[in-house]
Formats: structure tokens, C-alpha cells, sequence
């Protein structure tokens, strides 16, 4: 088996049960997950082609930045593919923004390097080809939306038109004149994204696109940069909202206190899906889902509960076997963890022993 034994309290195990199931948190945690998911996305498509690429649009080695004696960064090596939607994932303070900063080259690495589009971080021939949105918009709030997105397009040589084209691909397109101040937080935050696209740019790097947004405002924000998605536009996104994450990115980095811990799918981060099983004699149940899932299939849960290795669609044949064996079922239940859970045991276990 790959955890404690049933019968063992090891301080391993206790230690290990510890970081699998900081239950309590989560719960906490869950409800922001629901508020997220009031109106729930599909999940994009990705085409085969977006998928088979592996053209690196950034690529980080070592990327540190030291302010005093605190490593805001440390040593982080990311990467980020041409097409896909990348979810820069970490609590407050992790780093998230700081690296970005570096990648836009607005502040210098104190060691380490990062490549954007082939070429070295901040180079101007690779800034007009970024568009970013970092740690909130700054727009003049007498001007109307519009001629915010204006003053920006004059600056980088770019006609009305593809103002018109950005305000309508964020939905904003008939409060365009309305002065920016006058905006909700939500409509800011849309105009953010909205200077970020001007110019089509291949690469857009956004700060916490959601933040301070309600879940109507994050639901529009969602479906928004589902519509880029879809459209083959290569992003990057910070957030600490992992529910909203997993329903739009390809993939996932994970910070916490400056370190990458973690960069795969959301797919390879959750991990497969789970049956949790409680069922008595306990021993007796753990003798027939091992015959099931194999031994390496089962872990100890909570409260005598059992974790199974199993796909939903497995628990009548599951449910079939145990009662077959004269088993008591007290409870059955398919259960696909959160990155939000996920995120959580991985968080944790950066401060146990
Ligand atoms: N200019 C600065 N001077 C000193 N310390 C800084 C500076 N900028 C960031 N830091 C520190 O670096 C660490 C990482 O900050 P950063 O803003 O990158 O985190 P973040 O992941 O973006 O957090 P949040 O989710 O709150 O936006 C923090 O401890 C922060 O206090
Ligand atoms: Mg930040």
C-alpha cells in the first residue's frame, strides 16, 4: 500500500493524514468555490494542434528577486506554451506578481533570467508584442472608456477601430463613453483586459484578472478570457481563485513563498478521481477494494472512511462486491478533488515538520 497502514498510528502516518486531509480549511475555502461557480463554463476544447504545440512563449531559469533580505522569488523556472492558458496559482505574497513584473521586464531579476517570445525579458521588441494588466488598471478617471483605450492605441500607432474591436471583445462597447470613473469595478477590470488586447498582441500577461469581482463579475471575466482561449490567444494568468483556474487553464504553476512548487496540467495536479468508502468490518472492506483497485489503490481517510482509487462509474460494481461479501455499506460516494484541495495539502505541507 502506499500510505500508513490501516492498523498503524506511526508519527509518519499521523504526519501524512495530517497534510492529505486539512479538511477543516477546505471546508472554509469551498465556500468561495461555490460563489465562484455560480454560473458554471464548459471546459474549453483545445484543438490538437494548440495541444501538440510546444513552442515555449516564456521561459524562466532560475528567476530570483531579493528586496533586503526577503527572496520575493527563488529561483523559479516556468514555462509557458504558444495557445494554451496558464494559471499562475499562489496565495498572498507568493511571488506571483513580482515574476511577472520581471517577465514584463518592469524590474530587473537579482539573478536568474527570463525569456519572452525568444528573447530576453523587457526588450522592446518583444514589449510591443505583450500586452499585460498587472496589479490593477490605471486609467484617467475623467476620460470615458473609450478614450482611455484611445490615448493607449495613439501611443502604440494603432487606429479607432481596434479600440472599437477591443471594447466590443469585453462587452463594453455601448458604455464606451461613459467616463472611467463611473465604472463598476467589473467594467474596470474589463477595460483593463481591453488596453491588454489592443494590438493583438500573442502573448497576455494578467494580474489577478478577477479580483475584487463578485461572482456575476467573475462568471463574465471567465467567459471572457474563455473567448481569447478559444481563439488561440496565448495567456497568463495570476490568481489565488483556484476554482476559477481550473474551469480555463491548460495548465498550472503553483507559488508559494517564492518557489515554484509545482507546473503541470490541472488534469496531473488533481489527480485521478476517487470513491470514499465507509464500510464495516472495516478490514473486510479493505480486503475487497484492494481486490479491486489494487493494493496501491486505497488510502485511510477520516472517521474510518476509506479513499479508493476508482472512477465514479465503478462504485455499483464496487458497492456489488462489498455487499457480496456480507459487508455493511454505511457510505458511498464518487468525489473528484478540488485544485482548490489540491492546492491546499500542497501549501501545508510547505510548513510541517
Ligand atoms: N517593491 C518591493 N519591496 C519590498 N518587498 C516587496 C516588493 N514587492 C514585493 N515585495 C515582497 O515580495 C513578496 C512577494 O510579493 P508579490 O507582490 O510578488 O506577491 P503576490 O503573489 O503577487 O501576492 P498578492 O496575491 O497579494 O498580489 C512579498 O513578501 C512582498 O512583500
Ligand atoms: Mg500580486
Amino acid at each position: 500500500m502506499r500510505v500508513a497502514r490501516v492498523e498503524h498510528d506511526t508519527e509518519a502516518s499521523r504526519a501524512w493524514k495530517l497534510r492529505r486531509t486539512p479538511r477543516g480549511a477546505v471546508a472554509v475555502r469551498d465556500s468561495a468555490y461555490r460563489d465562484a461557480a455560480v454560473l458554471p463554463t464548459p471546459k474549453p476544447t483545445r484543438s490538437a494542434s494548440v495541444a501538440g504545440m510546444t513552442e515555449f512563449v516564456v521561459q524562466t531559469d532560475g528567476l530570483t528577486k531579493r528586496y533586503g533580505d526577503r527572496l520575493a522569488v527563488d529561483r523559479v523556472g516556468m514555462t509557458v506554451r504558444r495557445g494554451e492558458v496558464y494559471g499562475f496559482l499562489g496565495p498572498n505574497g507568493a511571488g506571483k506578481t513580482t515574476t511577472l513584473r520581471m517577465m514584463l521586464g518592469l524590474i530587473r531579476p537579482t539573478a536568474g533570467s527570463a525569456r519572452v517570445l525568444g528573447r530576453p525579458a523587457g526588450r522592446p521588441e518583444v514589449t510591443a508584442r505583450v500586452g499585460a494588466l498587472v496589479e490593477g488598471p490605471g486609467f484617467y478617471p475623467y476620460l470615458s472608456g473609450r478614450d482611455n483605450l484611445r490615448t493607449l492605441a495613439r501611443y502604440r500607432r494603432l487606429g479607432p477601430s481596434e479600440v472599437e474591436r477591443v471594447l466590443e471583445l469585453v462587452d463594453l462597447a455601448d458604455r464606451g463613453s461613459d467616463k472611467f470613473k463611473g465604472y463598476s469595478l467589473g467594467m474596470k477590470q474589463r477595460l483593463g483586459v481591453a488596453a491588454a488586447m489592443l494590438g493583438s498582441p500573442e502573448l497576455v500577461i494578467l494580474d489577478e484578472p478577477t479580483n475584487g469581482l463578485d461572482p456575476a463579475g467573475m462568471a463574465d471575466m471567465r467567459r471572457l478570457l474563455l473567448g481569447l482561449a478559444r481563439a488561440g490567444q496565448t495567456v497568463l494568468l495570476s490568481s489565488h481563485l483556484l476554482a476559477e483556474v481550473q474551469e480555463i487553464c491548460d495548465r498550472v504553476g503553483v507559488i508559494n513563498g517564492g518557489r515554484l512548487l509545482r507546473e503541470s496540467t490541472v488534469a496531473d495536479l488533481r489527480g485521478g478521481p476517487t470513491v470514499r468508502l465507509r464500510a464495516t468490518p472495516e478490514d473486510a472492506a479493505l480486503a475487497v477494494v484492494m481486490r479491486l483497485a489494487g493494493d496501491d489503490g486505497v488510502r485511510r481517510g477520516d472517521a474510518g472512511s476509506l479513499e479508493v482509487d476508482l472512477p465514479a462509474t465503478a462504485t455499483p460494481e464496487l458497492t456489488r462486491a462489498l455487499v457480496a461479501d456480507g459487508i455493511d455499506v454505511h457510505e458511498i460516494t464518487a468525489n473528484e478533488r478540488t485544485l482548490e484541495e489540491v492546492f491546499f495539502e500542497m501549501t501545508s505541507e510547505e510548513v510541517l515538520p
